[in-house]
């Protein structure tokens, strides 16, 4: 195993990217999507083992103040050895002094408070996926359920009013 880490755009393997996320089952978007999102993407990191890309992750930003890191993926044989940490911690290094935000995996969330990450009471997501996506990440674990209000906000007036549903907050942007 010869692991090094890059952390620019140029020559890299498309199909390898691609391949790394489908593997992972995070994304099945074709490589030369993917080189999109990449190239269009602030901060990357791509694992390399030897010639062949094992891990890669991504970060927007606006470049002072606000930034998500998306697609983090590390082959199955290479994790549990640090390497996810380190790829992590190089996407972290070119954000700094920004915010960063992320949603993760239901079964990734330890690592990420071991990361220095806390857990967002008010983060909101409006998702344009796909019917069967959107349910594998409702039975996945990925939403709280509709409408929900932790204890303290119970009897709240502000949070009493009618919730916006999905399809409605849609048509506003069709
Ligand atoms: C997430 C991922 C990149 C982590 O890479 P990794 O190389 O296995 O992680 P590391 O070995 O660097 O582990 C770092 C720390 O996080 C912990 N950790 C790793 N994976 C974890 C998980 N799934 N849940 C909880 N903790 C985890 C490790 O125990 C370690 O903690 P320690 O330092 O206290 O020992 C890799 O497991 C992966 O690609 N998984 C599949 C895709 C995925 O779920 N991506 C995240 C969605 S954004």
């Amino acid at each position: 195993m010869n692991i090094t880490y890059k952390t620019t755009k140029e020559n890299i393997n498309w199909e390898e990217v691609a391949a790394v996320l489908k593997r992972s089952h995070l994304s099945d978007h074709t490589a030369k999507e993917q080189k999109i999102v990449f190239e269009n993407s602030y901060a990357v990191v791509f694992v390399y083992d030897g010639e062949t890309i094992v891990g890669v992750a991504r970060a927007l930003s606006d470049g002072l103040f606000q930034a998500a890191i998306y697609n983090v993926a590390l082959d199955e044989e290479y994790q549990g050895k640090g390497i996810g940490r380190e790829m992590i911690g190089r996407l972290i290094a070119q954000l700094k002094g920004q915010n960063i935000i992320l949603y993760t995996h239901p079964q990734t969330v330890l690592l990420y408070e071991k990361m220095g990450f806390r857990r967002a009471k008010t983060a909101m997501e409006l998702f344009f996926a796909g019917e069967e996506e959107l349910e594998w990440m409702e039975k996945t674990g990925f939403f709280l359920p509709e409408n929900f209000r932790f204890c303290d906000e119970y009897n709240r007036p502000d949070m009493k009013g009618p919730a916006w549903k999905y399809p409605e907050a849609k048509r506003v942007f069709d």
